[in-house]
């Protein structure tokens, strides 16, 4: 039996017997959880189970026989595997030559997986394993720095003996751990985190000493000791283990899985790759940030700040393994103490998301296989005769002389410049693919770009300093290397260049993994350790180099094998410093490979999806997912990219869509039509519907994106957010919030006119028509028409809308709409950021407006609190209120009787109020 114990700050004492280099004598069926004010429990070190360590180098008979005694002693969901490595069958022998123990699991199921994949280990680590400890520490202005020492080598090569570990209490809430080898200086992300430095800290500017961090860091220190499983820091393999809180964990992107992780079993890998989303699979992404829920509501969250190739094995214990294969152990623990802020703790250090420019949220169209700029801009005129918003028109490679990047197709698309011209004059704009990959094969002086970058020498070079060949689209190329300034400065050049030929407005960056159809180079890569690691992570090909560079290929900051999930994050820096000189607005970047980071450069869609019901539903795990790891312009390819969607697939994409941060419908070559207007009228109206409702709602949206620029705030938000005590919320996702206070229940399902949501306790009214409806925090069937989705609006919100229309330019300039959803006491609050929607850094340099609504007691009152000249030209038109419980007899403007309307169900309007958004105004009722 497991039991657990709570300890208080206190009880966590830095003893002698921690800093001891003796075994440490293991404690009978205990574990212990730390629990800690204002976050509940941190961490929990599991079981030890009793056994008399002899020697930590080896056991002698009588041990080996009381070692198989403890062995069968540790629970399944304990066992920390020992023999990870796949594609080999692990015998006892290759187990016990590891020290480990070695037990068959008992369930079938995982019979058949034995070792490296995902089951129950068979080979797993014995209490006794040789680990680290820690022999001396010392108190530093910010925390902790001690060393941690072994005896024993392991079986990974060049492992490392003496460690040091650096706690740094860098905030009340946010603790640093650092494990580093003295002697060598290791790989380390090159991304700016911010530093508390100890001048400032002696000042308090930037750290204080809150006991409950104090705590955590003794902890930590202790647990580095005692931990659940042993401390690995070879060169090539670095492995620590935590037990979790509980089993609800996210984060972890980017993978295609729900939005609560699965921990049975369940191995994460991370390094970048190009591949249509499955389950199981290392995807075009890699963050190694977690949130973990505990009891009560509270949260914290674990970000490891390490690049290279990675396993993140969760087990049910409930337990974690950091499985990395390069780098530090750089971790960050924040504590919350509820989901919310673990995510803008997270933030602060990763980067705040960039405030997008406001035409990224409005609807954008793209496909591969436009054959022509003309058939582009047919669907743009069309959607223009239909009355169907549209923002933004993309195109992707087609528009491409022979794939080449910075160049056009000069017969296919010789009106490419005229539709961009066209686009602009209908304040719409245009977005164009660009890949890393540059064509290496034309004559010499007929294409700039490779001309000039091997002058400049900007290319990724393979271990011998050679130009590395890979083959992309245009056919061989070279890769930019974006961690190279001189490269950012070649890629401001050719951009600019192509933008005087074609004036786009944003970019799409693909392949940026990046992707190569060959693995490695066209010379292969050489074989020696970075190339076949000691341990290689779960990466689909089973190599690192599978469809993409060698990890020996060679880069400004470091090699390959170090920086290739971060390809994506740098070219999207280079991109949008490129475009913000070149267009001096807000630039508009969304990439396909991501890193924490990432949001403070570029948006991101979740790749090659298909056309197919159950992509629809795991779009929200990813839009969620990416809205916690600080990308919140994200959205999924609407009504699938591969395959053709039935038209009714469509219609509730566009629905969903309409609701994803992002919202852009993509499609793949060769595929019929998916714009909307493809469709019949019924469907193509659904659509318009759907799209004008976002449109109407942009005022909410966009002050969302200022709170996550700002705050770093989640815009699409999980419900367990604004309901963490609400555990019936911990699994949801097929439904989310847009900030606090819009539900979204989507219909996921064919051939269905009704759709079952949750709704967490409390008074949730229709959007549509001001109806409540008072849950009990229970699951209500909701009325679902094919031109319909479910929009609730929870008690004690107000929202500001607009009239739509067919771009956000002029839908924005719209009078506005005030909606108020009344709690039962009468009050709600909400708020409105506003400023010119492109110019860069309106919030820091002050050209913004910011306003709060409240309701109280019968009044409402705009508060402006900063003001500036966009605010004074729109009006507030018209304001309702929901959940107004008697028919008023008078209503007030600034204290002049006003008409009104009031319908049974409790709704009051009052139209025609012409109040100008710049000034205060209070609206009353009696
Ligand atoms: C792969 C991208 O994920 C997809 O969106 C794009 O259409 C193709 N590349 C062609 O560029």
């Amino acid at each position: 039996m497991v039991s657990y114990k709570r300890l208080n700050p206190e009880d966590v004492q830095f003893s002698s017997a921690v800093l001891s280099e003796e075994p440490r004598p293991v404690q009978e069926e205990v574990s212990v959880s730390l629990c800690l004010e204002p976050s509940a429990v941190i961490f929990k070190t599991a079981v030890r189970i009793v056994t008399p360590q002899t020697s930590q180098t080896g056991v002698n008979n009588t041990a080996a026989a009381s070692r198989r005694e403890v062995c069968t002693l540790i629970p399944e969901a304990w066992r920390f595997d020992c023999y990870p490595e796949r594609g080999v069958v692990v015998t006892k022998e290759l187990c016990e030559a590891r020290n480990c123990c070695f037990i068959p699991a008992s369930s079938p199921s995982s019979a058949a997986r034995p070792s490296g994949r995902n089951g129950i280990p068979w080979c797993f680590y014995p209490p006794d394993f040789p680990s680290y400890s820690l022999v001396s520490i010392n108190d530093t202005s910010l925390g902790q720095r001690g060393t941690l020492a072994k005896e024993v080598k392991t079986y990974y090569p060049a492992d490392i003996l003496t460690l040091e570990v650096e706690i740094r209490h860098e905030t009340d809430s946010r603790l640093r751990v650092r494990i580093t080898d003295p002697s060598n200086s290791r790989f380390e992300v090159p991304i700016s985190v911010p530093t508390c430095h100890q001048e400032e800290a002696l000042q308090e500017q930037c750290c204080t000493f809150d006991l409950s961090i104090n705590a955590v860091s003794l902890f930590f220190l202790v647990s580095l000791n005692s931990t659940v499983a042993p401390l690995f820091y070879a060169d090539q393999f670095l492995q620590f283990s935590t037990s979790l809180p509980s089993q609800f964990i996210y984060g972890l992107g980017e993978h295609r899985s729900t939005f609560l992780h699965d921990v049975h079993w369940n191995t994460l890998t991370m390094w970048a790759r190009d591949v249509p989303p499955m389950e199981q699979t290392n995807l075009y992404g890699a963050h190694p940030f977690y949130l973990a829920m505990e009891e009560g509501g509270n949260a914290h969250g674990f970000f490891l700040l390490n690049s290279n190739a990675m396993d993140v094995v969760l087990q049910p214990a409930p337990a974690l393994t950091w499985r990395t294969i390069g780098g530090i152990l750089d971790f960050y623990v924040f504590l919350g103490p509820d989901p919310g802020s673990v995510i803008e703790q997270y933030v602060e250090v990763v980067g705040y998301p960039a405030m997008p420019i406001y035409w990224a949220l409005g609807y954008h169209l793209c496909r591969w296989g436009y054959n022509t700029s003309d058939s582009a801009w047919e669907v743009v005129k069309n959607m223009r005769n239909y009355g169907i918003p549209q923002d933004v028109q993309w195109n992707d490679i087609d528009y491409m002389d022979q794939f080449m990047d910075f160049t056009y197709d000069s017969s296919k698309f010789a009106t490419l410049p005229d539709m961009v011209k066209d686009l602009h004059a209908h304040d719409q704009r245009y977005v164009m693919i660009l890949d890393p990959g540059i064509s290496s094969t034309q004559p010499e002086g007929t294409y700039w770009p490779f001309d000039e970058g091997l002058r400049r020498q900007v290319f990724i070079k393979d271990a011998e300093g050679r130009t590395l060949i890979g083959k992309v689209w245009p056919g061989l190329t070279a890769y930019p290397d974006f961690s190279d300034a001189v490269t950012h400065e070649w890629w401001y050049d050719n951009l600019k260049r192509f933008h005087e030929k074609v004036p786009f407005d944003g970019l799409w960056i693909d392949m940026n993994e990046p992707s190569n159809f060959l693995d490695g180079s066209t010379n292969g890569c050489p074989s020696d350790s970075l190339e076949n690691p000691p341990y290689t992570p779960g990466v689909l090909g089973g190599l690192l180099r599978a469809k993409t560079l060698c990890a020996t290929a060679q880069q400004k900051q470091s090699i390959h094998y170090n920086m290739h999930s971060l390809y994506g994050l740098m070219e999207a820096k280079a991109s949008a410093s490129a475009l913000k000189r070149i267009v001096a607005k807000r630039p508009f970047v969304i990439s396909r490979s991501t890193f924490p980071s990432q949001g403070m450069y570029s948006g991101h869609w979740l790749g090659d999806n298909r056309s197919q019901w159950k992509d629809l539903y795991t779009s929200i795990a990813g839009m969620l997912t990416f809205n916690l790891l600080g990308i919140p312009l994200v959205g999924a390819d609407i009504c699938g990219f591969s395959e053709e969607p039935e038209e009714e697939l469509c219609v509730r994409w566009t629905q969903l869509g309409a609701f994803y941060p992002f919202t852009r419908n993509h499609n793949a070559i060769d595929m019929k039509p998916q714009d909307p207007t493809a469709f019949s009228p019924l469907a193509r109206t659904a659509m318009k519907q759907a799209l004008l409702l976002r449109y109407s709602l942009f005022p909410v949206l966009y002050t969302l994106f200022h709170h996550a620029h700002v705050h770093g705030h989640t815009v699409a938000r999980p419900l367990m957010f604004e309901f963490p005590k609400d555990v019936k919320t911990y699994g949801i996702d097929k439904q989310f919030l847009w900030g606090k206070s819009l539900l979204v229940t989507p219909v996921l399902d064919p051939g269905v006119d009704y759709v079952d949501g949750y709704f967490p306790e409390g008074l949730w009214y229709d959007y549509y028509t001001g109806y409540s409806v008072r849950s009990k925090g229970e699951e209500l069937p909701l009325q679902a028409p094919l031109d319909k989705i479910n929009l609730h609006l929870r008690e004690g919100s107000v929202i500001p809308t607009q009239t739509p229309n067919l771009t956000l330019w002029v839908s924005s300039g719209q009078p506005l709409h005030l909606i108020s959803a009344l709690s039962d006491d009468g009050s709600a609050t909400g708020d409105l950021f506003w400023d010119d929607g492109e110019s860069i850094d309106t919030y820091e340099t002050n050209q913004y407006t910011y306003i709060i609504f409240s309701v109280a007691q019968n009044v409402m009152t705009s508060q402006v609190l900063h003001n500036n000249v966009e605010a004074t030209y729109i009006t507030v038109e018209l304001a309702s209120f929901y959940g107004v419980k008697e028919k008023p007899s008078r209503v007030l403007v600034n204290s002049q009787d006003a008409s009104f309307t009031y319908r049974e169900n409790q709704v009051l309007t009052v139209a025609d109020l012409g109040l100008n958004l710049s000034q205060n105004f209070t609206i009353s009722w009696m």
